[in-house]
């Protein structure tokens, strides 16, 4: 029988929230749900000869692909929002990778990448069969699951989750989507702006995925979120109480599936993805900054 990667976690039947099971994806080897798409993607890279590569990342993927081209000689260039996480930053750095920040982080991820030459990894565009195994893992993991919350950037991870149901040919778990900050999209098919105040922050503002995760949204009866900073900044205070410390995609999740969710459906197992890590390494760093294709082929001059 398959192994799965990571743990589950359960409340104890007495708790107000007996019915909520965490995937615990924060508790990988590099701290997030990530690994499922970078570790196959760069494997066959590193075997294919690839001696770099380019993200765009909020963090997350950036961590994740630096500490795996470490051990498989790949260097990764990691441009990220200068409104980003900065101990994000730090993480990548400290895994070794290289990282730039910019206010057009997508755009000048691939100019490098064109620059340089080499691949410009993007999970919005391909790799959600790579998170199939996360499907698989619920399946195995709780297999009289309800409901899944997961939050969606790209939205990616979620696809990868409901092919997996699908392709298995078991019934699919209602897709609930959370989104926060400039990543609402999808949660804003399903709010209208006057109940809802829509907030600055770090993501997408867009996704290539929209349709595909609307799609099944409906298929299984789900629905999209959107959580207000100061709400999912309340769960990760809970939860840190609880002793389950996680980013606050998670506790955003986390919040939609107790207030939301389990409050409308009593009874309901519902699978909440503890998609990262809180990144909490206090590392003061100088990070560089890129702002225009000359800095782009300055920086190039000297790597
Ligand atoms: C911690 C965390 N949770 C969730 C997501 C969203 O994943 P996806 O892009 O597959 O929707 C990301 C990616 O940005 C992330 O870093």
């Amino acid at each position: 029988m398959m192994q799965p990667s990571t743990p589950i976690y359960q409340f104890s039947s007495t708790s107000p929230y007996s019915g909520l099971i965490l995937k615990r994806e924060d508790l990988s080897r590099v701290g997030s749900h990530k690994f499922r798409y970078f570790g196959p993607q760069m494997k066959k890279l590193a075997t294919a000869g690839v001696k770099n590569i380019v993200i765009s990342t909020t963090g997350n993927a950036g961590i994740t692909a630096s500490f795996l081209g470490k051990q498989l000689g790949i260097e990764v260039y990691c441009l990220m929002s200068d409104k980003g996480d900065l101990k994000k930053a730090a993480e990548i750095q400290r895994h070794g990778g290289k990282i730039f920040l910019s206010t057009r982080p997508v755009r000048f991820a691939k100019y490098l990448a064109k620059k340089l030459n080499c691949p410009l990894l993007k999970t919005s565009k391909d790799g959600a069969e790579s998170y199939q195994t996360l499907g698989e893992e619920f399946m195995l993991q709780i297999p009289n699951l309800d409901i899944i919350v997961n939050f969606a950037t790209s939205g990616t991870s979620s696809v990868g989750i409901m092919q997996a149901y699908q392709k298995a040919g078991k019934t699919l778990p209602e897709l609930h989507i959370v989104q926060a900050g400039k990543s609402c999209s999808i949660a804003r098919e399903f709010l209208k702006d006057e109940e809802v105040e829509w907030e600055e922050g770090v993501g997408l503002a867009d996704t290539p995925r929209r349709e595909e995760v609307l799609k099944w949204i409906m298929k299984s009866g789900g629905a999209a979120h959107y959580v207000a900073k100061e709400k999912y900044e309340k769960a990760c205070k809970e939860l840190k109480g609880l002793d389950l410390e996680t980013s606050w995609e998670g506790a955003a999740c986390f919040w939609v599936a107790k207030e939301e969710i389990l409050k409308k459906n009593p009874g309901q197992t519902v699978g909440i993805v503890f998609s990262g890590r809180a990144w909490d390494e206090n590392t003061k760093s100088d990070f560089k900054t890129v702002e225009s294709v000359k800095e782009v082929d300055e920086m190039i001059r000297f790597l």
